[in-house]
């Protein structure tokens, strides 16, 4: 069987369907050439000397990883150059990093978590790449935090990267999502996982039991009936499983349907939540809603939510659409 290629697969959302133009064809090319050089470093681990940590932290007080730096590093080259970026931001560096004046600006903004589930990586375990893509605000030539500060909905494009036994790049343009399964000989990724699609409803939830102790009572009522199993008032016995890397959980609920939380909890006050919207939160937001999927804080749609930080965290429930109306409604009644 031929498989068609992630450039083939541009090409002809470009010219066939119009729907993206030359720039984000570009973005799209140059983000995919980013994860293969991020899989390689990531699969060379301990023989490139790329484990371990940095020996400080990054602006949200986290040990950064010496493979976050890294990631972080191919992103930015592989994206500075090509005249499609107004600006990027990311989990790794505190303020927007503007494209230097020796090239060209273009009419988007790219913001991205370069390593997810980085705690996981020494331990080879499954790590991710996350990226949105937002418009530049007209009029603004150089652009910064205050322009990254849109809701997710109005994204033009949303993906990620899993690196795992196999490495695949999962992409939406806006209209449904797509899985592309790299090919570590020739260096291109296939179109294997078209039009993905999430299940309604789920027996498989994944939550980091340890902090049941500080969450609110809607989540912990919707633990405590998934836990009691048949005899309890679901009347069905659900599974757990928790990865720890955000982007693997919620592949795995893009492959075989599931409900993600991690929910705003009192471990630490200043923080509603762990993960962060802009770049953990929005982008899985769009690409679980548009595999029929749903997002929500367990009080509003995610990708209504207006920014007010760059690094701003959030709750996050997400995956199967009826378990998360679900949870959405206990946090209704409370
Ligand atoms: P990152 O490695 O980009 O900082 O993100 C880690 C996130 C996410 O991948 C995961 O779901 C969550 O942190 C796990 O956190 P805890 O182990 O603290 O529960
Ligand atoms: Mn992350
Ligand atoms: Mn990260």
């Amino acid at each position: 069987m031929r498989r068609i290629t992630l450039t083939q697969y541009l090409v002809e959302q470009q010219r066939e369907r119009a729907a993206i133009c030359a720039d984000l064809r570009l973005l799209v090319t140059l983000v995919a050439r980013a994860v293969q050089a991020i899989s390689v470093a990531v699969g060379k681990g301990a023989l490139a000397g790329v484990l371990g940590d940095m020996g400080r932290e990054n602006v949200q007080g986290e040990a950064q990883k010496k493979l976050d730096v890294i990631a972080n590093e191919i992103l930015l080259e592989a994206n500075e150059w090509g005249g499609h970026l107004a600006a990027m931001a990311s989990e790794e560096m505190a303020a927007p990093h503007s494209i230097p004046h020796r090239y060209p600006k273009g009419e988007y903004l790219l913001v991205f978590d370069p390593l997810d589930g980085s705690s996981n990586i020494d331990v080879n375990i499954a790590v991710g790449t996350i990226f949105s893509v937002l418009r530049c605000p007209e009029g603004v030539a150089d652009p910064g935090e205050e322009a990254f500060l849109q809701a997710g909905r109005t994204q033009v494009c949303a993906g990620y990267a899993v690196y795992g036994a196999a490495t695949l790049l999962v992409l939406t343009l806006g209209s449904g999502v797509h899985g592309f399964t790299l090919d570590r000989e020739s260096g291109q990724f296939y179109l294997t996982h078209p039009d993905m699609s999430i299940p309604a409803d789920t027996r498989e939830y994944a939550i980091n039991a340890s902090n049941a102790r500080f969450w609110e009572p809607p989540v912990r009522r919707y633990i405590d009936e998934l836990n009691a199993g048949s005899a309890g008032p679901r009347g069905l016995n659900f599974n757990m499983r928790w990865v720890g890397s955000m982007v693997a959980d919620v592949h795995r609920i893009m492959t075989r349907g599931g409900i993600f939380l991690y929910p705003r909890d009192t471990k630490d006050i200043a923080k509603p939540g762990k993960l962060r919207l802009l770049y953990e939160a929005n982008p899985m937001a769009l690409i679980v809603e548009q595999a029929g999927g749903a997002a929500s804080d367990g009080r509003m749609r995610i990708l209504d939510i207006e920014p007010d930080g760059l690094h701003q965290r959030v709750a996050v429930i997400i995956g199967s659409r009826n378990e998360v109306e679900r949870v959405v409604s206990y946090h209704l009644v409370a």
